[in-house]
């Protein structure tokens, strides 16, 4: 959060100066303070025990310890509800891009709804410059338990909450990546939730989005490991646009070879990691929803050769 490339991560990180400069003055006031007495007062050899001068009910005391603090609290406040005002409040411009991410347990669906995209764990979005300003607009739902949208760099913390639609924005200055991270508590994989976000120049992300859209790739080498993926249980949850696979209870794997890793951050995205995955990814992530498919070692070789080729 202290190297922002995106409003409103700027603007946090504003915040967060400003709120670390009065208290850091508090802490040197206070710490001096204590450190004065422990080394002034402390206890000497000639000392005889007697009871220090007492204070007890003076007006003027009372008071200099009740309202500085009120006003150092009520400019705290006021600061940041004025910061807080100006992100929830930024409009959505024409020119933004729409992206609806969605919390599942535990790994993020990406949708694109505009430009008819589906992907899972890594947002792609483009460079927004002050000349032709591009942000990308949130729009975050669940569909099971409480999670948390959180890029450090890119924006603060904003809750995934079933049944509630919550929104929140971003504004990348610079093309580069990202990393993310579920920041609530969701159950055994909290940890293995990750989230990337790539952001592109205007003409690369464009490239992307084009690459995407794309249906999934026909290689005839793979035609039997595509028959043996359309007979197996694999199609109730799993979607690979340009066959009959259209589940989406788990990840669409149109284009399940253009991400980097398996599992929203579980393993390497490699031939090897994914055939141990589809085999039990149980062994990578402990508790992942998707089942062990008891294939036989042929089956296990012909369903990954497939997959592989959904680039
Ligand atoms: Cu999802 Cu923690």
């Amino acid at each position: 959060m202290f190297a922002p490339v995106s409003t409103p991560a700027f603007a946090i990180r504003e915040i967060a100066f400003f709120v670390l400069g009065i208290t850091g003055v508090i802490f040197l006031i206070v710490g001096g303070m204590i450190l004065y007495t422990i080394v002034r007062f402390r206890r000497r050899a000639a000392d005889r025990p007697s009871e220090p001068p007492q204070v007890y009910g003076s007006m003027r005391i009372e008071l200099a310890w009740t309202v500085v603090p009120f006003l150092i609290v009520t400019v705290l406040f006021l600061v940041t509800a004025r910061y807080i005002w100006g992100i929830e409040n930024r409009s959505q411009p024409p020119s933004a891009l729409e992206v609806t991410i969605v919390g599942n347990q535990w790994w993020w669906e990406i949708r694109y709804p505009k430009l008819g995209v589906v992907t899972a764990n890594e947002l792609h979005v483009p460079v927004s410059d002050p000349g032709s300003p591009m942000p990308t607009f949130v729009t975050l739902e669940s569909v099971d338990v409480i999670h948390s949208f959180w890029v450090p760099q890119l924006a603060g913390k904003m809750d995934v909450i079933p049944n509630k639609t919550n929104r929140t924005w971003i504004e990348p200055r610079t093309p580069g990546t990202y990393v993310g991270q579920c920041a609530e508590y969701c159950g055994l994989q909290h940890g293995l939730m990750l989230l990337v976000v790539v952001v592109h120049p205007r003409d690369e992300f464009e490239r992307w989005v084009a690459a995407q859209q794309a249906p999934a790739r026909d290689e005839p080498a793979a035609r039997a490991g595509r028959d043996l993926f359309a007979s197996l249980a694999c199609i109730n949850c799993h979607t690979v646009r340009g066959t009959t696979a259209n589940g989406v209870f788990g990840p669409d794997l149109t284009h399940l070879m253009s991400r980097w890793t398996i599992g929203a951050g579980a393993a390497r995205n490699t031939h090897e990691n994914l055939q141990a995955w589809v085999n039990d990814p149980g062994t990578l992530k402990h508790g992942a929803l998707m089942p062990a498919m008891k294939l036989s070692r042929r089956e296990l070789d012909t369903l990954t050769a497939y997959l592989v080729t959904l680039k």
